[in-house]
């Protein structure tokens, strides 16, 4: 059993973003631009954007947090990301999900100018990759495709079970195993036999939300299990969706929680941006 080291393969890929960065700025005098925009206070968002500004400052990017209060309106911060889609030093607007009760994330991220989506959750991006013909990746799904390729683990022939149909994650990351050749079947809460369905998995990647819910039984041996649950177990302690302990002499590699795909989540996103600031100026 091999453990897949998210860390060091995303600190490995904000490296070569870092260098193109330096590069960018000294033939051009472009500074890529994140802006980060959290509604509330949610302390996991909380988490996750202080990461992805941390990322920013470390590979060169210029990141501008907005950090509003629970209570803002709907037409409050649709104006913000108006002016965010005018900001000419922006470009890339990341909405942190989820968003309060109150608001309608599909309105938001719909306002999002498509080529400043660097989550690749508008129509338009998501419509580009069922096509296949995409600028952005979303990024968790291509944080793991780019761990399998840095791992040289291939996907062509291979059956593929995803655990999850969200958006975010499930959908899209179907869709990016199916790009790269793999027999692909996407189980949900209704799915029938999915302790069985899961156990033919040569690799099975788990987006559920639950903790620790892909037992021993539910993995081939030899599998290669992605966990991409960001979890607390029974004493409140950080774990995924899959019993890691239980799981892992099983498989050929998996990948923990912490340190697997959660940093890979936030190196797609500066590689997202420093392609949009490159597409926004006309540069290859
Ligand atoms: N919430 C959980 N994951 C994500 C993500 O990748 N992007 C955004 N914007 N919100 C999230």
């Amino acid at each position: 059993m091999k453990i897949i080291d998210g860390k060091m393969v995303s600190a490995q890929v904000k490296e070569s973003v870092k260098a193109e960065t330096a590069e960018l700025i000294e033939k051009n005098g472009i500074v890529p631009g994140l802006a980060v925009v959290i509604v509330g206070d949610d302390p996991a968002s909380r988490v996750y954007v202080n990461n992805k500004k941390k990322a920013c400052e470390l590979v060169g990017f210029k990141s501008e947090e907005y950090a509003l209060p629970a209570e803002t309106t709907q037409d409050e911060l649709l104006e913000l990301v108006h002016k965010l889609n005018d900001k000419e030093d922006i470009n890339g607007i990341l909405v942190q999900l989820p968003l309060p009760a109150h608001l309608d994330d599909k309105a938001v991220i719909e306002a999002i100018r498509p080529d400043k989506d660097v989550d690749a959750f508008h129509a338009v991006n998501v419509g580009k990759i069922m096509l296949g013909e995409y600028d952005f990746l979303p990024c968790t799904p291509a944080g793991v495709m780019e761990m399998l390729h840095a791992y040289e683990i291939s996907v062509s022939g291979k059956n593929c079970v995803v655990i999850g149909r969200s958006n975010i994650v499930g959908k899209p990351m179907a869709m990016l195993l199916l790009h790269e050749n793999g027999t692909v079947t996407i189980c949900h809460s209704r799915t029938k036999n999915l302790a069985e369905i899961c156990s033919q998995a040569d690799i099975l990647v788990a987006a559920v939300g639950k903790p620790k819910f892909v037992t021993a039984d539910m993995v081939k041996d030899g599998a290669v299990v992605i966990d991409v649950g960001m979890d607390r177990d029974e004493n409140g302690k950080l774990c995924g969706d899959v019993d890691f302990e239980n799981v892992k002499d099983k498989c050929s590699y998996i990948t923990p929680v912490p340190g697997g795909v959660g940093p890979m989540t936030i190196s797609t996103l500066m590689k997202n941006t420093l392609k949009a600031c490159k597409l926004q100026n006309n540069l290859k």
